[in-house]
């Protein structure tokens, strides 16, 4: 089963083990560290399950959708390690990826 490292803002560290097809948010939610709201429940349009991923993972992130883009535009915290959660799907490749959860806005 792959490994999602999940760091919260208080930067605690949590490992998580999910190998059922769920998105990295929905990963994050059945863990129980409900710090990410994912209050659209992954519809791509609510912008609270933002996250931060390790640069090294960028390359084996799917594509962004304009939606996700113009999403990030509205959150104050972005920068070039910014993704939506709930668009990436948690593969066995993405094994060890590691996140940091978004400032709250
Ligand atoms: S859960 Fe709302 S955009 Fe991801």
């Amino acid at each position: 089963m792959p490994k999602l490292i999940v760091v919260t803002r208080a930067g605690e560290e949590t490992e998580i083990m999910s190998g059922n097809g769920l998105s990295v948010m929905e990963a994050i939610r059945e863990a129980g560290l409900d710090e990410l709201l994912a209050l659209c429940g992954g519809c791509c349009s609510c912008a609270t399950c933002h996250i931060h991923v390790d640069p090294e993972f960028a390359a084996k992130l799917p594509p962004m959708s304009e939606d996700e883009d113009d999403l990030l535009e509205s959150t104050s915290d972005r920068d070039s390690s910014s993704r939506l959660s709930c668009q990436i799907p948690f593969t066995p490749d993405l094994d060890g990826l590691r996140v940091t959860i978004a400032a709250e806005d």
